[in-house]
């Protein structure tokens, strides 16, 4: 029997990813038509023997409850969501709930980060850390990126022939490897004593410290830097390479990247979650949820996802973006590299175009960036253009590398500018 934990983080992380986080959880945020995460919980219930899957954050327990229902009833497996006090870091919250994931014994588990994309080699990567002669504790999943973007992520030196890490360090500030940790891993449950040291050594440090505003910290635990780094070079810790897509889930850029390729992943998994269709014109790939009314002379793709119940006028161009639920086109509007939000409306002849910051294609290996949102010289960095929900955009207007929060009317047109 295996499980799955998927980290889906707080309230207080996915800051970058605002104003789309305002009205819903980043974990929720739909892309290609699923929110995001039930692209993990598709790929975990389609592996042999997987029994149960456990979220672990710390939102409130009434933002999962009715995604969990849903979730349950969509796929033949059990689901909770479990509830951190507070942020427990990315192992705190594993130790904390240790006896439901170890509860049944389970032959191993998985742990996604709840950010991440892919087609998640589950089965594969439960063969590779199988597979490992003298037993492993943890398989990562790894793979190649720039010298250059390394530095963002965890950098792995593995043996060549026996695929052990021998040396980790998360987010290096000088370079180590180009093999990244994708975020993705095979545990064993021997796992559980490993994390259980450093909470008591943690404990410790806290009764000895005269602090006491320390104590919130007491089951803080970074499996990054508290137990991978250290395990690296036991003979315990293996990586298997992927060269498929993947990519983070950080910004809204990411997030068109994302849909991308998600919606690409569709043409050979589910080919019936996209549209084809004479009228309205499609240029795959395209998903357009079924309550969704699109005027037959618009024309919609490449790379676009259209919400339940958003109604596109005659005449609209959307392109590379995604349209979310209860928003409306009007009629000759464009809508390019951008993300309308829930119930937003885009006037009649308007332009909504954002930039596109793919990763180079040159460039073996490279990773979508994550770029600050405002350069060195306080200017905003040219990206998509975002509508957070219920925005209004008047008619005969053009909205260019631009983000609006919520709730917004604008009366005019505007280019590079955060509209709070
Ligand atoms: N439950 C819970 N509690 N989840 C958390 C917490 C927490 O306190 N902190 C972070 N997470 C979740 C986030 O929501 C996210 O899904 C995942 O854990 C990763 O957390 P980040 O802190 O955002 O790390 P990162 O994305 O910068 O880096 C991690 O992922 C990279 C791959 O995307 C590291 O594991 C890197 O080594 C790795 O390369």
């Amino acid at each position: 029997m295996l499980k799955a934990v998927i980290l889906i983080g707080g309230p207080q992380k996915g800051t970058r990813f605002r104003p789309l986080t305002l009205d819903i959880p980043k974990p929720l945020f739909p892309i290609a038509g699923l929110p995001v995460i039930q692209h993990h919980i598709e790929a975990c219930a389609i592996v042999e023997g997987l029994k149960e899957i456990l979220l672990i954050g710390s939102y409130p327990a009434s933002q999962f409850q009715q995604f969990v229902y849903n979730m349950q009833l969509r796929y033949n497996v059990t689901i909770k969501y479990l509830q951190e006090f507070t942020a427990l870091g990315t192992a705190g919250g594993l130790f904390h709930f240790r006896d439901q994931i170890r509860y049944g014994t389970p032959d191993a588990f998985f742990l996604m980060n709840g950010d991440v994309c892919s087609d998640f080699p589950l089965k594969e990567l439960y063969q590779f850390h199988k597979e490992r002669p003298n037993g492993a504790l943890v398989t990562i999943m790894a793979a190649e990126a720039t010298k250059q973007q390394s530095l963002n992520f965890g950098c792995m030196v593995t043996d060549n022939d026996t695929h052990e890490v021998t040396h980790y360090v998360e987010k290096p500030s000088s370079y180590i490897s180009t093999l990244i940790n994708c975020g993705v891993y095979t545990f064993s449950l021997d796992i559980f004593p490993v994390i259980g040291e450093i909470f008591h050594l943690r404990q410790q440090d806290i009764y000895k410290s005269e602090n006491g505003n320390d104590v919130k910290e007491a089951g803080f635990i970074q499996l990054e830097q508290e137990i991978l780094t250290p395990l690296a070079g036991t003979g315990k810790m293996f990586a298997m390479h992927i060269t498929n897509w993947w990519s983070q889930l950080k910004t809204g850029s990411s997030a068109i990247y994302a849909n991308r390729h998600y919606l690409e992943l569709y043409q050979t998994k589910h080919p019936e979650r996209l549209s084809s269709c004479k009228e309205p014109t499609i240029i795959p790939d395209v998903h357009i949820d079924p309550t969704a009314v699109v005027d037959s002379t618009s024309v919609i793709g490449p790379n676009v996802s259209i919400g339940a119940s958003v109604v596109i006028g005659p005449g609209v161009r959307i392109k590379e973006s995604i349209v979310l639920d209860g928003a409306v086109i009007e009629e000759r509007s464009l809508i390019m590299h951008s993300i309308i939000g829930r119930n937003s409306r885009v006037g009649k002849w308007a332009r909504v175009e954002g930039t596109p910051c793919d990763p180079d294609p040159n460039k073996a290996f490279a990773k979508m960036e994550n770029p600050p949102l405002f350069n060195n010289d306080g200017k905003l960095n040219p990206s998509i253009t975002i509508l957070g929900c219920s925005v209004s955009v008047p008619s005969e207007t053009i909205l260019l590398n631009s983000i609006v929060l919520p709730n917004k009317e604008l009366s005019r047109s505007i280019k590079n500018e955060i509209i709070l």
